[in-house]
């Protein structure tokens, strides 16, 4: 496998400035014994070997402040190195997964259809308060699972894949994010001017638990999702955001929605040549802090994070633990 490491994306600007800028029952438990038993080989699972799964895009569609939310759970091919290509387990063909983005006091009326012929997958998501043995439960090959829960915190939170072994499945490919915007905004909505998606994960030996619990990451990558028509939208691909650069006029005030997958490393989220004038942690506007130079990501953290680019030029963004960069 070959391990390369190049993490940075760009924002200029437009004046040239690229802004780079299922209820478990004993049949699920001896599921999930099969599962460990075959997360353990770094091959692919038999059932997976010619499966590529068309991505399917999620739906979402509002009904007063009820949000319907269907997703997949499937096996699709991500490129995620120049010609080399990872068969992932993914929500809807993307990993990271598709960005979802909700109000704060919606009701989410959430379904995962399991395309996935072999093995059960789930859906956590952190944005909710449930007991994680009804709402995340897992959902068996071709099956539909459902579950509601209220958006009540603002921020901007993880969701995975919660099927044992956790590791494999998120590392996998099987992570995304979600926004619950707040209900009474964030005090500096009226400056912003642009806003994009950023996520850090890390890829590892294909399908290799042992790789994932104790090697080094073989490639530490930034994506983007798109959050309005018109914007990129990208896997975990090593150079993604250096290939299309995200792009913004020197002087508007950039938003980020970033947010750190893992599975296992901490990001130290830094823009080369600026500041963040306002950072929210974790994305509640309760959490508010100013003039950061670098935003502490843990696994599954995530924020919103503010700045302006005074001068036309490219901006590279990356973790600051250079070993990744
Ligand atoms: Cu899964
Ligand atoms: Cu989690």
């Amino acid at each position: 496998m070959k391990r390369s490491k190049r993490n940075f994306g760009i924002v200029t600007s437009l004046l040239v400035i690229p802004l780079i800028l299922s209820a478990c029952s004993s049949e699920a438990v001896e599921e999930n014994d099969v599962v460990r038993a075959d997360a353990n080989k770094t091959e692919v699972i038999g059932a997976h070997e010619s499966l590529i799964q068309e991505p399917v895009a999620p739906e979402v569609e509002r009904d007063g402040s009820d949000v319907y939310i269907q997703m997949t759970a499937q096996i699709t091919d991500v490129e995620i190195a120049n010609t080399y290509n990872y068969k992932a387990w993914t929500f809807n063909g993307e990993a990271p997964g598709p960005v979802i983005v909700v109000n704060e006091g919606d009701t989410i009326r959430f379904t995962l259809e399991n395309l996935d012929p072999s093995i059960p997958h789930s859906m956590d998501f952190h944005a909710v308060h449930t007991a994680p043995n009804k709402g995340f439960a897992d959902v068996a090959p071709n099956e539909e699972g459902t579950f509601v829960f209220p958006a009540n915190s603002p921020g901007v939170f993880m969701y995975h894949c919660g099927t044992d072994p956790v590791l494999s499945h998120i590392a996998n490919g099987m992570h995304g994010v979600i926004i619950v915007q707040p209900a009474e905004g964030y005090p500096t909505d009226a400056e912003i001017d642009q806003e994009f998606v950023i996520i850090q994960n890390e890829w590892y030996r294909y399908n290799d638990l042992e790789d994932m619990t104790n090697g080094e990451p073989s490639q530490v990558v930034f994506s983007t999702k798109a959050l309005h028509d018109g914007q990129v939208n990208t896997n975990g691909t090593v150079g993604g955001l250096i290939d299309r650069p995200l792009e913004a006029k020197a002087g508007e005030k950039i938003r980020f929605y970033v947010a750190n997958m893992g599975p296992n490393e901490y990001s130290s989220f830094h823009v080369i040549g600026t500041v963040f004038d306002d950072v929210y942690i974790d994305g509640s506007p309760f959490n508010h802090y100013k003039g950061m130079q670098t935003v502490g990501l843990p696994a599954s953290g995530g924020a919103v994070a503010e700045f302006t680019l005074t001068d036309e030029g490219e901006y590279k963004f990356v973790t600051h633990h250079f070993n990744h960069v």
